[in-house]
């Protein structure tokens, strides 16, 4: 049954970007017989530009009866002086929020032939597997009140508000447990216990969820610890499981573990594993339109999406096969050069990986 893909460019490099996994998109259709239907949307920026909203109600339409999105990136200093709640970023909360995905699984993976690409010394990343899974619909992201306010003495305060209820504590927990279990078996809890009630509570209802899975080991960090410990020896790790603003740090953090931003992929899950595919990098307006940024983060959140939501873990495994042999052939766009390499393109990497495909 052929099913159907919402493609979301976004802005920025967005639009670049998705471009090349759509390139690799066509060719799994034409030569390996995928059967998907893309459908264009407008989100964030883009979508503010053509009507006024960040994710307009057709957008929203579109991404409700879909099977899956693919998602470049949103944001600029165009629309940063809109007030927060009328901005690019909200198209990308109100999509997390609306379709309810709760789980955000973002992998740190090193491929090897990347391991001097890193600014640290190759032996403290090299075989680096490490999975972030990340609270994405609650926490201070989304905690209510919030605002901006003035008090009566006429002082102005922002405030945020970070809240979790058990339940969606217990529902990330089980994501991660889960796919603890599929790997290593080790599960590092990160949270803020020492100093924030909510966290204090996430770290009781996790504790609680562990005795379901016995088979997995629990251990608990505190955030500055773990941002540490990434840095000093990120090997220790095996799953992270943590809450929505500790997962969005952390995880560019984790990122340059591996090299470059510029090539670690997500995918943001359901309760029924219907998922939005996206690079964790944003819309780097900075190099924007140059052609020179890295399509290889939204090409493996491509391949994420043929493992969890289109249920094709082989082609999945063919894609990250393809990146994988395009920096064997030494391809590097410019965040994963080393001195003395050669780089090419956004276009030029995309096609490479096209031509991998084929070659299979
Ligand atoms: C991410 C991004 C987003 C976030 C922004 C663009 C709203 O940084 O996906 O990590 O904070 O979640
Ligand atoms: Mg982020």
């Amino acid at each position: 049954m052929t099913k159907t893909i919402a493609v979301l460019p976004g802005d920025g490099i967005g639009p670049e970007i998705i471009a090349e996994a759509v390139k690799v998109l066509e060719t799994l259709q034409n030569d390996f017989g995928l059967a998907v239907q893309l459908e264009p949307g407008l989100v964030g920026g883009a979508a503010i530009d053509a009507t006024g909203y960040p994710l307009p109600a057709d957008t929203l339409e579109l991404v409700k009866k879909a099977d899956a999105v693919l998602l470049g990136a949103v944001g600029g200093a165009k629309w940063e002086r809109l007030p927060i709640a009328r901005r690019p970023e909200k198209g990308l909360l109100g999509l997390r929020s609306e379709l309810e995905l709760f789980a955000n699984l973002r992998p740190a993976l090193l491929f090897s032939e990347l391991a001097n690409a890193s600014t640290l010394k190759p032996e403290i990343v090299a075989g680096l597997d490490i999975l972030i899974v990340r609270e994405l619909t609650g926490g201070i992201y989304f905690g209510q009140p919030r605002g901006i306010r003035t008090l009566d003495n006429g002082e102005r305060q922002g405030f945020n508000t970070l809240v979790y209820s058990e339940s969606e504590i217990e529902r990330i927990a089980r994501v991660a447990f889960e796919s603890a279990e599929k790997r290593q078996k080790r599960l590092c809890s990160v949270d803020k216990a020492n100093v924030l009630e909510a966290t204090e509570f996430w770290r009781e209802i996790v504790t609680r969820v562990s005795q379901d899975y016995p088979n997995v080991q629990l251990t608990h960090m505190y955030v500055d610890n773990a941002a540490m410990q990434l840095v000093r020896a990120p090997k220790q790790f095996d799953v992270i499981v943590t809450t929505n603003m500790f997962g969005d740090i952390l995880s560019d953090l984790a990122s340059q573990l591996t090299g470059s931003i510029g090539m670690l992929p997500s995918a943001s899950l359901d309760a029924n594993n219907k998922g939005m595919y996206e690079p964790i990098h944003g819309s780097a307006p900075d190099i924007a339109g140059q052609n020179i940024a890295n399509p290889l983060a939204t090409i493996l959140s491509l391949a994420m999406m043929l493992r969890y939501s289109l249920n094709q873990p082989e082609l999945a495994t063919t894609v990250e096969n393809a990146v994988s042999q395009v920096l064997r052939d030494g391809l590097r766009t410019k965040d994963i050069q080393e001195p003395g390499q050669n780089t090419v393109s956004t276009r030029e990497m995309g096609e490479a990986v096209v031509a991998a495909l084929r070659a299979k």
